[in-house]
């Protein structure tokens, strides 16, 4: 048996991405087939199909995904959709269950069919997103959660977005309202509304004012844009601030331990699929507490305009791929 699928058998541009047939995966024992109705092309995967990625990362991220070319030829690591089948093993979900997933490192949901462990991030999807909104839960929300709980954010602090309006800046604005902070988001002029929508109580256009010039003090700035690194952030995180570097360079990352002479704190490093944060994210979705925001959607046959498009770099919130 075949499926459709989307596949990269060399690093480039957008065009060296094909729609192809290939097998389509049997479930083990431990497994669940998703036959997947939406998934995304995110900023990830923008950087793995063109080898893009921060200074000092290049080698470390072409050992991981291939040397000479891409070991995973399939893209994509979110997905939402049916349960088709259950491998002998699977207890918490029945063939027909609506569900979304995120398949990480792992990759593989640009396809008609994933398999994944039950054990894995797999959640049951909220009734009240499309299958669009949901396959667009997990990487900037996971992110957003992954940061805030490793820089330990408190109610009532206050908090700059820089990149407000992306994948990872629409969630961050959201859950860090969600958790009690006072929020700043950092966008372009025409994201502003996008941004203020989403509960952020300040915004700043970054094409008319340098926040880090501003009179305001932060306990948390998030960039997840690679503009506000140490150096520029330092003098507007207040005592005890930290930054969260959800894009940040090798070097930066390296001279991290040295914030703490300046009684701050750098926080880096890479947020992994995490069951529990996609059950918590679902959970806040089904509440109407969270909403992944949709840019655009293209079929599947349009995967290469959507990788595109995600690489100029200003999408707003996230870009779906129906099939
Ligand atoms: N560390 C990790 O584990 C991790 C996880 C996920 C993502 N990431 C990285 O985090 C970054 C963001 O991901 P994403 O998916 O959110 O990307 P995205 O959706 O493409 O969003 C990028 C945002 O950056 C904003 N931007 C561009 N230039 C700007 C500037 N000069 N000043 C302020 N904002 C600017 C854009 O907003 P405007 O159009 O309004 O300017 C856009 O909304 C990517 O580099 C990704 O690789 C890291």
């Amino acid at each position: 048996m075949t499926m459709r699928a989307a596949i990269y058998e060399k690093y480039g541009p957008p065009e060296v991405v094909t729609i192809a047939n290939v097998p389509k995966p049997d479930p083990k024992d431990d497994e669940v087939l998703i036959r997947a109705r939406a998934t995304t092309v995110t900023s990830g995967d923008f950087r793995c199909r063109s080898l893009t990625v921060p200074t000092g990362f290049g080698w470390m991220t072409r050992l991981a995904l291939g040397v000479s070319g891409p070991r995973q030829k399939i893209l994509g690591s979110e997905v939402a959709g049916d349960v088709e089948a259950v491998g002998k093993n699977v207890r918490a979900f029945k063939v027909g269950d609506p569900v979304v997933a995120c398949s990480d490192t792992k990759m593989g949901c640009h396809a008609e069919y994933v398999c994944l462990p039950e054990a894995g991030t797999l959640a049951h999807k909220p009734d009240n997103l499309s299958f669009a909104q949901a396959a667009a839960l997990s990487f900037g929300g996971t992110t957003a959660l992954h940061f805030f709980r490793k820089g330990k954010l408190q109610p009532g602090e206050k908090v700059l977005v820089n990149g407000a309006s992306g994948s990872v800046g629409t969630a961050c604005v959201q859950l860090a309202k969600h958790f009690g902070a006072e929020v700043t988001g950092v966008s372009s002029t025409g994201n502003l509304e996008l941004v203020r929508s989403l509960g952020a109580d300040h915004v700043i256009d970054h094409t008319r004012e340098d926040f880090s010039q501003g009179a305001a003090r932060y306990d948390i700035v998030v960039d997840t844009v690679g503009t506000a690194p140490f150096a520029r952030s330092k003098r507007v995180l207040a005592k005890g601030g930290r930054l969260l570097l959800v894009f940040g360079t090798l070097p930066e990352m390296l001279r991290a331990p040295f914030a703490a002479f300046a009684g701050k704190k750098v926080v880096g490093g890479i947020a992994l699929g995490n069951p529990e944060y996609l059950r918590e994210l679902a959970a806040l979705a089904q509440a109407g507490k969270f909403t992944p925001v949709i840019d655009r959607e293209y079929p599947l046959e349009q995967i290469v305009e959507a990788h595109r498009y995600v690489e100029l770099g200003h999408k707003k919130g996230n870009v779906v791929v129906t099939l």
